[in-house]
């Protein structure tokens, strides 16, 4: 197969490295890739948001399988566009998509599946939407409905504050994202993200992941894209992975297929946990990213077989097995990230860094400049990415890995998985 990967960031950097070790792909491309990802794929200068440029580019490079990463290629209707050309394609269709592109949609697909998630309100007047405030209690959760770049969501302690956004966010705070806007019941919990590879013959489960989405250690400081992640979690044991598949996953699949909507590709559900009872907090219809680091660490050799068989509408006939493993990966941010943070930071001793602990080092925004040097290019900047028979020694070699990385510029959390070994204590 010839293979391209849409996408620029550190889960496509993932997704590359593991499909590169594919004995069933003959050409592996990106577009537009990243610095990293040029060692091991070749690079298109074609952005993820380009649909028309990369259709093109798919024909042009005789493609047979494309991989999307982002969420707003989706969203634009590139999964469509490349089936209707006869190039399969991993990745919802653009209906499928408004999972994750549009928050109103679903809820109200949850809502007609009878999938447990928060109560909710839709609005796009403001008084309407300050009435259903006070009917809640605080905190106040206010989502812009459109796809806002993971910063549509604004929780807000007090009424009078929640009232203000609901202003903001009617009047264009996240431009046409925020014209319609979701405010939910605050949900009390720990957060997980499940996953699964799904098309109209399989719904795959894969190692339940958790996130760290705040800045810094003891989730402190601003919410990220996330700055770390591990897998599996025991957050997530049997019976709660039982109940996520039959209350959730397995009704959200088949609800989708029901409504004239199949779900193809990865489904990711963001899950809020209390005493064992889950409920969705978001769907995405991509990996997570940092997600898709640690998740790539527990994939087949072949991977590319099986993106090719989702995305081909065919079985999956051998079970994946993921036992045995753990997997974690520690963002290496720049500086002042999420607000304004440093540019253009040095990066060296990446190599050593790998070849000595046996970590892997993807590259979230990097680029290379002055005669070969490294250097940061946004704010999650690198994702040092390590499996071990237990999440300590995945743990071990990553901040082995992390500290031996020279980037003054850059600065990371110590307390990645830490959750998992005090619950394990
Ligand atoms: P989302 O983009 O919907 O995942 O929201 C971003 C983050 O806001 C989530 O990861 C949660 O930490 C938090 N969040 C969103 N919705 C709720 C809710 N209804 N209750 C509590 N926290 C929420
Ligand atoms: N790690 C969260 C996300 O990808 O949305």
């Amino acid at each position: 197969m010839r293979v391209l990967v849409i996408g620029s960031g550190g889960r496509e950097h993932a997704l590359v490295w593991k499909i590169s070790q594919s004995k069933s792909i003959s050409f592996l491309g990106a577009a537009p890739g990243n610095a990293g990802i040029a060692k091991i794929a070749k690079c298109f200068a074609v952005g993820a948001e380009d649909v028309d440029g990369l259709v093109k580019l798919a024909v042009a490079e005789k493609i047979d399988l494309v991989v999307v990463g982002p969420e707003v290629a989706l969203s634009l209707g590139v999964a469509d566009k490349l089936r209707e050309l006869g190039i399969a394609t991993f990745g919802p269709s653009q209906a499928a998509a408004q999972l994750e592109s549009s928050k109103a949609f679903s809820k109200d697909f949850m809502a007609r599946q009878n999938i447990p998630t928060a109560a909710y309100g839709v609005f796009t007047q403001s008084d309407a939407a300050i009435k259903f405030l006070e009917t809640l209690s605080a905190p106040y959760v206010l989502k812009a409905s459109g796809l806002a770049a993971g910063k549509g969501v604004v929780i807000a302690e007090t009424l009078e504050q929640a009232k203000e956004e609901v202003n903001e966010m009617l009047s264009g705070k996240f431009g046409d994202a925020s014209s319609e806007l979701v405010i939910e019941e605050f949900m009390q919990g720990e957060e997980a993200s499940f996953f699964v590879l799904c098309n109209s013959k399989n719904i795959i489960p894969l190692p339940v992941c958790q996130d760290h989405k705040r800045a810094f250690d003891n989730d402190e400081g601003l919410n990220t894209g996330g700055m770390g992640a591990y897998a599996p979690t025991t957050l997530v044991d049997e019976n709660v992975k039982a109940r996520i598949m039959q209350e959730i996953v397995i009704p959200s699949v088949e609800g989708m297929a029901k409504e004239g909507n199949p779900y193809n590709g990865v489904l990711y559900v963001g899950l809020m946990i209390k005493d064992g009872v889950p409920r969705v907090v978001e769907y995405n219809c991509r990996f997570g990213d940092p997600e898709c680091q640690i998740l790539m660490q527990f994939m087949p050799d072949d991977f590319a077989e099986i993106l090719g068989k989702i995305a081909r509408e065919e079985k999956i006939e051998t079970a994946l097995d993921f036992a045995g493993k753990s997997a974690v990966t520690v963002v290496m941010a720049a500086k002042g990230y999420p607000e304004n943070y440093e540019k253009n930071g040095a990066i060296n001793n990446i190599d050593n860094a790998e070849n000595e602990t046996g970590a892997f080092v993807f590259h979230a925004g990097t680029k290379i400049e002055d005669a070969g040097q490294l250097r940061a290019n946004g704010g999650r900047v690198l994702n040092v990415t390590a499996n071990g028979d237990t999440l300590q020694d995945a743990l071990d070699k990553a901040y082995a890995a992390v500290k031996k990385i020279d980037a003054p510029s850059l600065f990371y959390r110590n307390d990645i998985g830490q959750k998992e070994i005090c619950r394990n204590k």
